[in-house]
């Protein structure tokens, strides 16, 4: 049995709808079923409010119906020695790749420098286009990372990517530690944020990192806000050292009506849709999970407490 959590009825009326086509002997319940919190051994659940786990006492796994295990980890609500599963790419790298894709064209295109000056009623044109496109420096090649890389790469971007462990990844320079972080920096024309918010990656773009990059480089943060200095951001877009900055997820969601980047010429706003969970297919993962589970098999995407994600 799974307790399915997303304290929206339609969401959740959608996601049984899965549950009920792809495993229907499978009990999937909700709050509406008014069941006894002692019989709950497994939740998937959405963005829960604060105490949310402390009315199951019997609870043995958790299943995040999200890529991003953040909100999650650190709860107090919930022990460490619980496991959390999250999902893997659930139909999210597609729609990272499609996101990213405008944003580069943005750039080769100047659109970007369009919608600016068409604001002002400007009829200006660049002199020329440049012919090169923008090397591409991408932040985490997890299941998402990877995914975005190996796509610009074959599309004919120069691509290098970050991550935690060294690896070997087709067309893409894998560059790992703290050296790795800065000559990817020093290298990237579109900077991409897609690194899980941890104890070590908050607040890692700051001025001290992001002016590291070339005079003119752009960045994307699909990652998460909490990992992005606003003010230092800010100040490298108003001196000219970064050109755009397209900008999904933020410390503080929904956006403040007051925050600076909402009025911001050279910010592209996205209310956290880089990319959607798609039920359908993360539906799947979490049925072939409790199969496992119920084997003593080790569930996928499993989360490390210790490294947070
Ligand atoms: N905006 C949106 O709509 C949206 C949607 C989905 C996800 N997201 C965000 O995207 C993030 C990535 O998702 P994912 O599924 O690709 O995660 P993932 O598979 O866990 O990949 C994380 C990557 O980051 C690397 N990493 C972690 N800590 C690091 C560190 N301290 N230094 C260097 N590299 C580090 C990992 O290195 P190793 O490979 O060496 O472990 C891995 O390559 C999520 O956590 C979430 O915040 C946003």
């Amino acid at each position: 049995m799974l307790y399915l959590h997303f304290g929206d009825e339609r969401e959740e009326g959608y996601w049984l709808k899965c549950f009920k086509q792809q495993a229907p002997g499978l009990q999937v319940v909700t709050a509406k079923d008014k069941l006894a919190p002692e019989a709950v051994k497994w939740v998937g659940v959405w963005n829960p409010k604060p105490n949310f786990f402390k009315a199951f006492p019997n609870l043995q796994g958790v299943f995040a119906l999200s890529a991003g295990v953040d909100a999650l980890v650190a709860r107090d609500d919930l022990p460490s020695s619980l496991p959390i599963m999250r999902l893997l790419d659930a139909g999210m790298a597609q729609q990272m790749i499609d996101y990213l894709l405008w944003v580069a064209l943005t750039l080769q295109g100047d659109f970007d420098l369009y919608l600016q000056r068409q604001k002002q009623k400007n009829w200006q044109p660049e002199l020329s286009k440049n012919p090169t496109k923008p090397r591409v420096g991408i932040l985490g090649l997890g299941t998402l990372g990877i995914k975005v890389a190996q796509k610009f790469s074959q599309l004919g971007y120069s691509v290098s990517g970050w991550k935690r462990t060294a690896a070997f990844v087709e067309g893409v320079e894998v560059l790992v530690g703290d050296e790795g972080f800065v000559n990817l920096l020093k290298k990237t024309d579109l900077l991409v944020n897609l690194l899980p918010n941890t104890a070590a990656t908050n607040k890692i773009l700051n001025k001290a990192n992001l002016e590291k990059l070339p005079q003119g480089a752009s960045l994307v943060n699909i990652g998460r806000g909490q990992q992005l200095v606003d003010k230092d951001l800010i100040s490298l877009l108003d001196t000219q050292h970064l050109r755009l900055a397209v900008l999904d997820v933020f410390s503080t969601e929904p956006l403040p009506e007051n925050h600076p980047f909402w009025a911001h010429s050279q910010v592209i706003i996205t209310p956290h849709i880089a990319a959607y969970t798609l039920p359908e297919l993360a539906v799947e993962q979490v049925v072939n999970n409790l199969k496992r589970l119920a084997k003593g098999e080790k569930p996928t995407g499993l989360v490390d407490s210790t490294l947070g994600y």
